[in-house]
């Protein structure tokens, strides 16, 4: 695992879950609660982040997009991360800064490893490679009902598809996957979170989000945040 200087390294936490789990509200959320303890904190997502992988966020992403290959669309997403930990992530963690990242390589073995059928280990080799092995300290899963949440992200995405200019890029091609696809989705993130229990907290996201948001808050306390830890810092 790639390490960043240990001693006033800042924490690095990623946000995962199915689309439409409402893990971005929970990312931004948990982002108040460290600003107001005088922490700084870089918000950050994926793919996208940095003004190369935003534009690859958009090849990606657009349903005009026809024909990409899978293994073509691990690779991209796979560009713009490279570039996020080059640009932001390495660089805001060496200053001291945390980074809370919505989503990064357990989406990749998630959609493109399960849902998409390439396996884990093209990902996880791919992540060695271009991303130096970085692990996040911490990754929030947030666990969904595959139904419930493709329903409101598709709501979503329809309405900033009304409201957007004439040709503006949409963000609707992994919405328009079917069921089974986003099933396998979910059973990879699963498979994770049972490989790596202490990396990954998964917890039931369909309860109301300002429990969600409560227990978040608890853990990245305890884990983070406590006197041993505060002392540790210190030394
Ligand atoms: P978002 O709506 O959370 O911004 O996610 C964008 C979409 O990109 C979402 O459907 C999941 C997909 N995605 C992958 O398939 N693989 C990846 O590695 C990442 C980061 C996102």
């Amino acid at each position: 695992m790639a390490r960043v200087s240990a001693r006033k390294r800042g924490r690095f936490i990623t946000f995962e879950g199915l689309d439409g789990c409402g893990k971005s509200t929970q990312l931004k959320r948990l982002a108040e609660v460290l600003r107001a303890e005088g922490i700084a904190v870089l918000v950050t997502r994926e793919p996208g982040g940095t003004p190369i992988g935003e534009r690859l966020r958009s090849i990606v992403l657009d349903s005009a997009t026809l024909g990409l290959a899978p293994r073509a669309e691990l690779a991209i997403l796979f560009a713009a991360r490279a570039q996020q930990v080059h640009e932001n992530i390495l660089p805001a963690l060496k200053a001291g800064r945390w980074v809370l990242c919505d989503r990064f390589t357990d989406s990749s073995e998630a959609y493109q490893g399960g849902g998409r059928g390439l396996g884990s280990e093209a990902v996880l080799t791919m992540h060695r490679v271009v991303c130096g092995n970085l692990q996040p300290d911490m990754t929030v899963l947030m666990d969904s009902d595959v139904t419930a949440s493709v329903a409101r992200a598709r709501r979503r995405n329809l309405a900033k598809v009304a409201t957007a200019p004439d040709g503006e890029a949409d963000e609707n091609r992994f919405e328009q996957e079917n069921q089974a696809f986003f099933t396998r989705v979910q059973q990879a993130y699963h498979a994770i979170a049972k490989r790596e229990p202490q990396r990954v907290l998964m917890l039931d996201a369909r309860r109301q989000p300002d429990v969600v948001h409560r227990e978040i808050v608890e853990v990245v306390r305890q884990r983070f945040l406590g006197a041993a830890n505060e002392r540790q810092s210190k030394n």
